[in-house]
């Protein structure tokens, strides 16, 4: 038989970035190793803010036609006390995102085995969502300017942007997102009293593409109260779509309220596939803890489960959930899940895991 090969573009980025993706393609060499039925061919990319302070810059002129070159991107995090973070996001992430046509980002959540919610009485299962996050547009469209700047008279804009295309295209993926769960419910979330016409563009198209399915139900809750509802009534939610920028908020705090953020995933896809689409933890580069071996790589090995699922590779995916579960029901946890291990100890006991299971 004809093995497969996946070529992988891997950009580890800033601080705990490069620590969480080595972890990671430790983890995925050896689930590619023990099941032995496709191949991963990791591509190295040294785009990072080290090398912008070295260089001048992140990425060089050509850097969609060398993405282009993969099936998939593995993407660790950007950021560093030393460069402005607008302009490590705009110089990295963003423009990936943009030019790539990863127009959604689908953050999953739940409370993983051995693993508790900072809520009192809140168990695994009664929190199982996924929050489906608009990825090219609205507030995070880069259009604005700023007059009179470093001056008392300083004026900035800063313009969000809702085009029907946009919501159209991500509403039809948080519908069948929804179907495709058991509890077929999806909650929309906007602020559509106080903004009275990109939001009530949101509510509209949600409305309309509803009809075309039947077997979802729905609510829709105003961002700043949904905050209360995933705090108290978790179990009232499971899909969940949002704009670019309440997801982000939303799902930082939807991590933390499953355990921590060092465990959620994040897949910026091209659901057309014309493009690689990529696949990073929700975190950040972590400068407080970074070089020191302790960040939860966790959010990682989530990300590169969802990655090899997009790639096809269901088995692959499901062993690599199983394998990290039997890890944290074991209690080897890093320091933010309330253990003592560190990231080396947490990855070689979930390859073990993948090694036991195959
Ligand atoms: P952050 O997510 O890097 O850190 C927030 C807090 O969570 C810190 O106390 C950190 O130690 C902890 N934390 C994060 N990931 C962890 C992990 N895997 N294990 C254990 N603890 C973990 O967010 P922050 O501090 O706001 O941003 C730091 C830098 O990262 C900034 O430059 C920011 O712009 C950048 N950033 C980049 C993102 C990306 O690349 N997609 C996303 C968010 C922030
Ligand atoms: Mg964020």
């Amino acid at each position: 038989s004809v093995t497969k090969v996946h070529r992988i573009a891997c950009i580890p980025g800033d601080g705990i970035g490069t620590e969480i993706t080595e972890a990671a393609i430790q983890v995925l060499t050896t689930l590619q190793k023990a099941l032995g039925t496709f191949e991963l061919d990791f591509t190295h990319f040294d785009w990072s803010s080290k090398a912008y302070l070295e260089r001048g810059w992140y990425m060089p002129p050509d850097w969609a036609d060398q993405l282009r070159k993969h099936d998939a991107i593995f993407f660790g995090a950007v950021g560093s006390p030393d460069v402005p973070d607008h302009i490590s996001l705009w110089n990295l992430i963003l423009p990936i995102r943009k030019t790539m046509n990863q127009y959604v980002n689908v953050r999953p959540t739940r409370i993983l085995e051995g693993t508790t919610s900072p809520l009192a009485n809140v168990k695994r299962g009664d929190l199982d969502w996924v929050i489906v996050r608009e990825n090219s547009e609205g507030e995070y469209s880069g259009q604005g300017g700023i007059s009179h700047e470093d001056t008392p008279n300083a004026i900035a804009t800063e313009v969000s942007i809702f085009t029907h295309a946009a919501i159209f295209r991500l509403m039809h993926f948080a519908f069948r997102t929804a179907l495709s769960r058991p509890r077929k419910h999806l909650t929309l979330v906007t602020k559509s009293n106080a903004q009275r016409h990109g939001m009530v563009l949101w509510d509209k198209t949600f409305a309309a593409v509803a009809a075309s399915y039947p077997a979802v139900t729905t609510d829709k809750m105003l961002v700043d109260a949904m905050t209360v509802r995933m705090v108290l009534q978790p179990s009232s939610l499971d899909t969940i779509v949002a704009t670019n920028l309440h997801a982000d908020i939303l799902s930082d705090l939807a991590a933390a309220l499953a355990g921590s953020i060092g465990i959620a995933p994040s897949s910026n896809l091209d659901p057309e596939r014309g493009n690689p689409s990529m696949f990073e933890p929700i975190h950040g580069s972590a400068p407080d803890i970074a070089g020191r071996g302790v960040a939860n790589p966790v959010g990682a090995f989530w990300s590169a489960a969802e990655m090899v699922r997009w790639l096809g590779e269901e088995k692959a995916a499901d062993t690599l959930m199983k394998a990290v579960e039997e890890v944290t029901k074991a209690g080897v946890k890093t320091k933010d899940l309330g253990g003592s291990e560190n990231t080396k100890s947490v990855t070689e006991a979930v390859c073990r895991e993948i090694e036991k299971a195959l």
